[in-house]
C-alpha cells in the first residue's frame, strides 16, 4: 500500500556544500534576467522563450513564489539557487509533486557558471530529500535528446535512463512541434 499519510511540504530553503536555494520572489527579477533568462543559450530547450522585458518575468516569479502558499497540488515549486553567502541567483531548480509518487525535477543555471558541477549538486540534494519521503518513490526529469549537459546532470544526481519520450516536450525556441526527449530517474 502506498503511503498515503499527509507529509510535510518541500524546505522553503535548502543548502548543499556551495549553494544556497531559497524561495523566488518578483524583485529576483532584474537579477535572474541578467543572470539567464535574457539568455537564448540557456532557454535553448526550456518550455518558456527567452525574456525581452524585466516585467513579465516579475510576474513570473511572483507566481512562482505564490505557489508555495498554494495547498492544491500539483504545482510546480521552484527555488533560486544562490552561491552559499550570497542572496543573488545564479539559477533556478523546481520539483512537481505529481501524486502517484513521482516527482519531476526541471533546472537551469546561468552559463557563466555551467560546468562547475552546481546543478548536479542542487539535484543531488532534492532527489534524495524526494526519495527519504515515505510518500515518493519516483524521482526524474527529462531533457531534449540534443540537451546532453542536461542528460548528465541527471546521472549524475543518481538517476538512470529509461528510455526516449517521442514528441513529448515543446521547445519554443526551436519550433512549434513536441521534440523527442530522454528521460531519467532513480527509484527506490
Ligand atoms: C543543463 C545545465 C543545467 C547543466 O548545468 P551545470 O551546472 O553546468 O551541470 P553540471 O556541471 O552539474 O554537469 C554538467 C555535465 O554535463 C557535461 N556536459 C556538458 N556539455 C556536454 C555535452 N555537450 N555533451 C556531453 N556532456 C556534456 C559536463 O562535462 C558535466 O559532466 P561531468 O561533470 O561528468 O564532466 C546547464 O547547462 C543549463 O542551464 N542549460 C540551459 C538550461 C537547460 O537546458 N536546462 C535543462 C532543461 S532539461
Amino acid at each position: 500500500m502506498p503511503n498515503s499519510a499527509p507529509q510535510p511540504p518541500p524546505p522553503a530553503t535548502f543548502v548543499t556544500a556551495r549553494l544556497f536555494a531559497r524561495r523566488p520572489r518578483a524583485d529576483d527579477a532584474p537579477a535572474v534576467f541578467a543572470a539567464y533568462a535574457s539568455d537564448p543559450e540557456v532557454t535553448r530547450y526550456l518550455s518558456w522563450p527567452l525574456y525581452t522585458r524585466v516585467e513579465p518575468l516579475a510576474a513570473f516569479l511572483g507566481e512562482a513564489a505564490a505557489n508555495w502558499d498554494k495547498r492544491d497540488r500539483p504545482v510546480p515549486l521552484a527555488w533560486l539557487l544562490c552561491l552559499k553567502g550570497t542572496d543573488t541567483p545564479i539559477g533556478s531548480i523546481g520539483v512537481t509533486l505529481e501524486g502517484q509518487g513521482r516527482a519531476m525535477f526541471g533546472y537551469v543555471l546561468a552559463k557563466k557558471f555551467w560546468g562547475h558541477g552546481f546543478t548536479a549538486e542542487a539535484l543531488t540534494y532534492l532527489v534524495d530529500w524526494a526519495l527519504s519521503r515515505p510518500d515518493l518513490y519516483r524521482a526524474y526529469a527529462f531533457c531534449d535528446v540534443d540537451n546532453l549537459a542536461s542528460a548528465r546532470v541527471m546521472e549524475k544526481a543518481g538517476m538512470t535512463r529509461e528510455g526516449i519520450l517521442r514528441r513529448w516536450h515543446i521547445a519554443p525556441t526551436l519550433g512549434p512541434e513536441p521534440r523527442d526527449c530522454i528521460v531519467c530517474a532513480k527509484v527506490r
